[in-house]
């Protein structure tokens, strides 16, 4: 039920990139999180502007941006800070304010859930198979509510800053729109669009995914971990309760593992799966492909629904339409000014063109849409 939600969902995005090809950055935004309301909540995101979408963002941009490195004091360095009265210290303000304002969206849209399910209008939901084993897991309501809820922050903003840093590329480097057209068309013609089942034979598709996240991840800083225990590392001495970040960026743009590593190569990933200069097969260090969604036990728990929604809207575009940039000036593609602050980043509004590809394929994705809308009623 997820794969056909997230491709009505893809078919939805690509209609509405149709229409209104100047938007195309609130429409990637809706797409990751519409699929996630109506797989985990059972609920409709129909448009950017849907209050549940709106309040996501809304949301998630005053979290991230609290916890974005020198936001707020360095209350772990020097706890004392924490004593200081709140008048004194607007950061517990509005770390509060934050709190309480994702804890109503997420009880309201578990209300929402709840009262879908009293009516009969069951969507085939996550949450829907939790409330019905609540009684033998014994997960309290706000158990539930954060569940969904992460599930939400967690998966909105980190997929559509991808798909976005994807067109962002492309629109520089003309030549990888010109080859990932030509596999689509030979794996499945005009007559249909892209769909799951074509995703295992896009190699050179799957290399421009791999190619995005590691050219420009979006926490190249990594997620901040403290270690229960002392370690040591390469002969430093670590002890409990350090912070540690797995740099990200610091990975992805070594010279030593990549060639020219600003360059956004897909090339790098084809016959060899990490995309590095060394031969891999001699690599014996669990090496991941790349490390845009972590590593170790706190590794992203949704890379692989996160992988299927990027590459089948990959597939979709490159299908559909010739991206380009409207100028024929080299456009900015820098991760300290193309791309917002934070600790999530993504690409700020850029220049780009989505010209149909032909008469024919914007007929298949108007039939395709339809089909899809009826799919997607069950979750108005
Ligand atoms: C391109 C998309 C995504 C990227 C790049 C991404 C990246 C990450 C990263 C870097 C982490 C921290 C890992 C660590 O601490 O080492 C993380 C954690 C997490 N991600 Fe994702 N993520 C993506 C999509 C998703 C999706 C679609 C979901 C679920 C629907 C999801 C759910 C989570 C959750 C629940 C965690 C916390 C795991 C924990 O702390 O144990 N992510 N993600």
């Amino acid at each position: 039920m997820a794969s056909i939600t997230k491709s009505a969902e893809a078919t939805q995005t690509m209609h509405q990139l149709l229409d209104d090809p100047s938007g195309y950055y609130d429409h990637i935004r809706r797409y990751s999180t519409a699929v996630i309301l109506a797989s985990v909540f059972g609920q409709r995101g129909v448009s950017f502007q849907s209050p549940k979408v709106q309040a996501l963002y809304h949301a998630q941009d005053r979290f991230t941006a609290i916890l974005e490195a020198g936001a707020t004091p360095p209350v772990d360095a020097f706890p004392f800070l924490k004593l200081l009265p709140e008048f004194v210290s607007p950061w517990k303000k509005e770390a509060k304010e934050i709190q309480l304002e994702q804890k109503s969206l997420y009880y309201s849209l578990l209300n929402e859930t709840k009262d879908r399910i009293r009516n009969n209008k069951k969507g085939f939901c996550f949450l829907e198979k939790i409330l019905d084993d609540q009684e033998k897991t014994g997960f309290s309501d706000e158990q539930i509510a954060y569940l969904g809820g992460i599930l939400m922050e967690a998966g909105s903003d980190t997929t559509s800053s991808t798909l976005l840093t994807f067109v962002l590329a492309i629109t520089q480097y003309p030549d990888v729109l010109k080859r990932g057209q030509e596999e689509i068309d030979r794996v499945c013609g005009s007559d249909r669009s892209p769909s799951f089942d074509d995703l295992d034979h896009l190699e050179y598709l799957k290399a421009c995914m791999n190619e995005t996240l590691r050219w420009r991840p979006i926490a190249p800083g990594g997620i901040p971990h403290m270690l229960i225990q002392d370690d040591i590392y390469e002969g430093y001495f670590l002890p409990k309760g350090t912070i540690l970040f797995a740099n990200t960026w610091g990975i992805h743009m070594d010279e030593d593992e990549y060639e020219e590593p600003d360059r956004f190569n897909p090339d790098r990933f084809i016959g060899n799966p990490f995309g590095c200069k060394f031969n891999p097969e001699a690599s014996d260090d669990h090496r991941r492909t790349t490390y845009a969604f972590g590593a170790g036990r706190r590794v992203c728990p949704g890379q692989r629904l996160a992988e299927n929604s990027i590459m089948l809207n990959i597939a979709k575009m490159v299908w559909l339409f010739d991206i380009s940039s409207p100028s024929s000036e080299p456009g900015d593609v820098s991760m300290s000014s193309a791309f917002s602050d934070g600790f999530l980043v993504a690409p700020k509004r850029f220049p780009v063109q989505f010209i149909p590809r032909s008469k024919k394929h914007v007929e298949v994705t108007r039939k395709e849409f339809l089909e899809s809308s009826e799919f997607l009623a069950r979750y108005e």
